[in-house]
């Protein structure tokens, strides 16, 4: 069998290949994924050269804390076959707490301590770049935001942004990542509360945006503890997301639930628009960048109505 490193040398010389994490504004990447880089059960990032390693049905592989000369800072620990989600385990090289990563020429900051993620989904890299490059003049409405990660793009390529998430903490942290790149919170804005809710606010307002960001988890408890569930419910948030879509506007729809088909998906956003009494004019499909070369769960879905 080829050793760990061997073989990690072979995904790291793939990645440089890859035209977008070589023009020196990304530094944050999947350098390993699993089956798709032959090994199984074995998923590295390198954030700004600290690497995280998730693991599911495999143990850490002792190899790499063996081996600095791979080049990575730091190495971190996150067991993907826990119930819980598990904090990170400091395995090797520096500990620091945060880190700021660059993508696309922006920058955000990462917490090693943060439990849920650390505080980007670098499978959305080409969702963010399309925002920023349509953004000039646009209004955006960012739902289940979290760290602003696509209202910083919108908002840095000249749009102006609502993020609504149920986290202040995660809304604060994303004001930071605006501040990060130059960008002043206000005139942006970002609401504590439940996406559902909010939508049926903005809806009775008469509010409407160039662009929709939809990209909830797969499932979800609102404020009164009512459970939404991708698979239940997709279609009526797009029903309810394009009651606040300009005629001519964007909705992006994303999923990365690994149980739903890209058939289903479009099935219920067609459902979603034919509640809504919106027609469809393109579906344009997105993905996750090159460098997640394994199993493709992301299904994403830019829609112009
Ligand atoms: C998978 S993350 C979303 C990723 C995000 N779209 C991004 O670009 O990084 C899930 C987020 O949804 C938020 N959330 C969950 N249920 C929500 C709800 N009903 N309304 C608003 N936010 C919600 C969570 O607090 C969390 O920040």
């Amino acid at each position: 069998m080829t050793p760990l490193p061997a073989t990690l040398r072979k995904a790291m010389a793939r990645r440089r290949e890859i035209a977008d994490l070589n023009d020196g504004t990304t530094d944050a990447y999947r350098l390993c994924d699993g089956a798709g880089d032959g090994l199984p059960g074995i998923f590295i990032d390198t954030l700004a050269g600290h690497w995280l390693v998730q693991t599911k049905g495999v143990p850490m592989p002792a190899e790499l804390a063996q081996a600095p000369q791979l080049g990575w800072k730091s190495l971190w620990w996150k067991r993907l076959d826990q119930e819980e989600k598990s904090s990170l385990q400091h395995i090797a090289g520096e500990r620091l707490e945060h880190v700021i990563i660059r993508e696309n020429g922006l920058r955000f900051l990462l917490d090693f301590q943060a439990g849920y993620s650390q505080g980007i989904f670098l499978d959305q890299r080409l969702q963010r770049r399309r925002i920023q490059a349509n953004a000039p003049g646009q209004r955006v409405l960012n739902l289940f935001a979290y760290t602003c990660a696509f209202s910083v793009a919108a908002a840095a390529g000249g749009a102006l942004t609502e993020s609504i998430d149920l986290s202040r903490p995660y809304l604060d942290w994303g004001k930071r990542n605006f501040e990060l790149n130059g960008l002043d919170p206000p005139p942006h804005f970002f609401c504590r509360g439940d996406s559902f809710d909010w939508l049926r606010r903005l809806a009775r307002k008469g509010l409407q945006y160039d662009l929709v960001i939809l990209d909830p988890p797969s499932f979800s408890r609102n404020q009164e503890g009512k459970l939404w569930r991708v698979e239940k419910d997709y279609a009526s948030l797009v029903t309810a997301a394009l009651a606040v879509t300009k005629p001519g506007g964007q909705l992006l729809c994303c999923t990365n639930h690994h149980g739903v088909s890209p058939r289903q998906f479009q099935d219920w956003l067609q459902a979603g628009a034919a509640t809504a009494g919106r027609s469809i004019r393109k579906y344009e499909w997105g993905g996750a960048p090159e460098d997640f070369t394994g199993e493709p769960y992301l299904k994403v879905a830019w829609l112009n109505v």
